[in-house]
């Protein structure tokens, strides 16, 4: 199972957010290799609660900052993340029971849905928190 790498095309044009969604797509590459080495479950297991804790944390503070900027899409933005978490704890909670295979296929899903979201949701975000602070910039200078 080839990992898949982070990707500067995947920046989504704030830098740290970009640093955390690097951080993100190195933990599932961790994750995936331990699945491929047949790695004993207890430490895959701990890779996986690692993954959702940073997970987590990294949902709790883009929320923040997208409420505190009074982005007009939060609401269905964080739906999203609640999706991901909601697939990431099915896949913790099943994941001893199933083989290497379905577990492949596991990882990679979270991986794609990550790179989605980025992508789209993430991505949508960046250029209207860019747009805004220009927007801003400009009413400065006007003033
Ligand atoms: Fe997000």
């Amino acid at each position: 199972m080839a990992s898949q790498k982070w990707n500067d095309q995947y920046s989504v044009g704030i830098a740290a957010l970009d640093q955390i969604h690097r951080k993100l797509f190195g933990a599932i590459g961790e994750i995936e290799n331990a699945i491929a080495q047949d790695a004993p479950r207890e430490e895959t297991n701990q890779l996986l609660r690692l993954l959702m804790e940073a997970s987590h944390e990294h949902f709790a503070e883009e929320e923040m900052a997208m409420r505190v900027a009074q982005y007009p899409s939060l609401q269905p933005h964080c739906e999203n993340h609640r999706r991901l978490a909601e697939k990431l704890e099915a896949f913790i909670a099943r994941h001893d029971l199933k083989e290497r295979k379905m577990n492949c296929r596991s990882i990679n899903f979270l991986r794609d849905w990550l790179l989605y979201h980025i992508q789209n949701d993430d991505a949508r975000y960046g250029a209207w928190f860019q747009d805004r602070a220009c927007r801003e910039a400009a009413k400065k200078q006007a003033a």
